[in-house]
Order: structure tokens, then C-alpha cells, then sequence
């Protein structure tokens, strides 16, 4: 399923099977997931520092967040290979691991690449405190938090991610539904190669929504399977 949504928002296009104004229901009908404590304490700083609601520079500091479950992931399954290779075979699942991870992180990167193009483009004055260093304290940090939940019990690091991801998945398209302006706002960008086209902002973020959710499904089906063992 992941693969299914982030493929076509990289491989330039939309699916011919997914209608995304129908997913965009689907999403706003379904109730979040009940999210842990740690995913809550993220959520609530953010809410203190940021404001409660959804905006573009609060979207960006998601996406700086974002990346980083998968960085420690790629990073940890790493340093498994390395004490694995003498079963290559098992080493060799693992590194799909690796795949998996680095093929989320990317599309998160395009993520926030747009929006900051965005921002550009608003002419948006970021506050030094406020927008750069901050975010980069809370991806520091849980950075630190999914490394270490994924080193003890890798199904709570991927609890977490789902529980972010979820936020992320509806943060997107409750902010559609309540710009009904953005229908009709053309989207260009220099990330369109890369990410893939997308004729108004309201379909962009509509498709980023789509990726978040498929991360979030991701995540959710790692939770079952979550241990690296030569029987996986
Ligand atoms: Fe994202
Ligand atoms: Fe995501």
C-alpha cells in the first residue's frame, strides 16, 4: 500500500485507482489513532509553540520532524548488517529494511522541500528562534526517542512513527477542507521531476496527506512484525 501512493507521487503522477478528493473523506470520516504518550508530548509542544490548528511554517516544522524514525531506522539496521553478514541471507532482509526507510525519508525530503518553496514564494519571514532552531532541537530529539524505542522494542519506535503519521495524515486534509480556496490554486514547482505533478495546492497536499497515511500503514503493519530475527 505504501509503496502503491509514495510511487506515484515520485514516479510523476496520481493513481488511476485512488480518487484523492474520496480519500480526502475517508480520512476527515475516520477517528485518529489513540496516540501514545510520547506522540502526545511531541503534539503538545508543538501545539504550545506553534499554535493549535493547522498552517503552512507549522507544516514545515512536521516535515523537519519527519524524517527522522527513518533515519535511526536506516541507521540501526545498519549496524545489524554489520553483525549479520555472516548470514547473508538475513542481512540481505534487513537491508530492505534500509530500502523501506531511505525510500520513506526521500519522499519526506520532497515534503519539505515543497513547503519551504512554498514559504519562499509567500515571502514568509521565519523568525531564526521560532523556525530553524527550534524545529531542529524537537528532530533532534526525537531522533533520539525513535533510535532508542527501535534498539529496545522496534514496535514501539514504529507505534510512534504510526501515531505521527496519523496526525500528519489528517493535519493535511482538515487544512483542505478548510482552505476551499486552495482548489483553485494552481501548483508549480521546481520539485514537480522529483515529487511528481499536481494541478492545484489543494491535489498537492492532498497527495502529500495520501503519503502520510501510507507511511502510517507502513508502520502499522511493521508494529506485528517488528523484531529483526533470522526466521522473519
Ligand atoms: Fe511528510
Ligand atoms: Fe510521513
Amino acid at each position: 500500500m505504501m509503496e502503491a501512493v509514495t510511487e506515484s507521487a515520485t514516479d510523476n503522477g496520481g493513481t488511476a485507482e485512488v480518487d484523492p478528493r474520496l480519500e480526502q473523506e475517508r480520512t476527515l470520516a475516520a477517528p485518529r489513532r489513540r496516540y501514545g504518550l510520547p506522540a502526545r508530548a511531541l503534539f503538545l509542544t508543538m501545539d504550545t509553540v506553534y499554535g493549535r490548528g493547522q498552517s503552512i511554517p507549522t507544516f514545515r516544522v512536521l516535515e523537519v520532524v519527519a524524517r527522522m524514525p527513518y533515519q535511526a531506522w536506516e541507521s540501526v539496521a545498519y549496524v545489524a548488517e554489520t553483525h549479520t553478514h555472516e548470514t547473508p541471507e538475513f542481512a540481505r532482509r534487513i537491508h530492505d529494511r534500509v530500502e523501506e526507510a531511505r525510500h520513506q525519508q526521500d519522499n519526506e525530503l520532497w515534503h519539505l522541500l515543497i513547503i519551504e518553496e512554498m514559504l519562499h514564494r509567500q515571502d514568509h519571514r521565519s523568525r531564526p528562534i521560532r523556525d530553524r532552531v527550534l524545529p531542529q532541537i524537537l528532530a533532534f530529539v526525537y531522533y533520539q526517542i525513535s533510535w532508542l524505542l527501535y534498539v529496545v522494542r522496534p514496535a514501539w519506535s514504529y507505534r510512534l512513527n504510526a501515531d505521527f503519521e496519523d496526525h500528519a495524515e489528517h493535519s493535511y486534509m482538515e487544512f483542505v477542507r478548510a482552505h476551499p480556496e486552495l482548489e483553485n490554486e494552481p501548483w508549480h514547482s521546481a520539485f514537480e521531476v522529483d515529487y511528481g505533478r499536481h494541478d492545484t495546492v489543494a491535489d498537492l497536499f492532498r497527495q502529500i496527506a495520501l503519503d502520510e497515511r501510507a507511511h502510517k500503514e507502513s508502520s502499522e503493519e511493521r508494529m506485528e512484525h517488528a523484531r529483526f530475527a533470522p526466521s522473519d
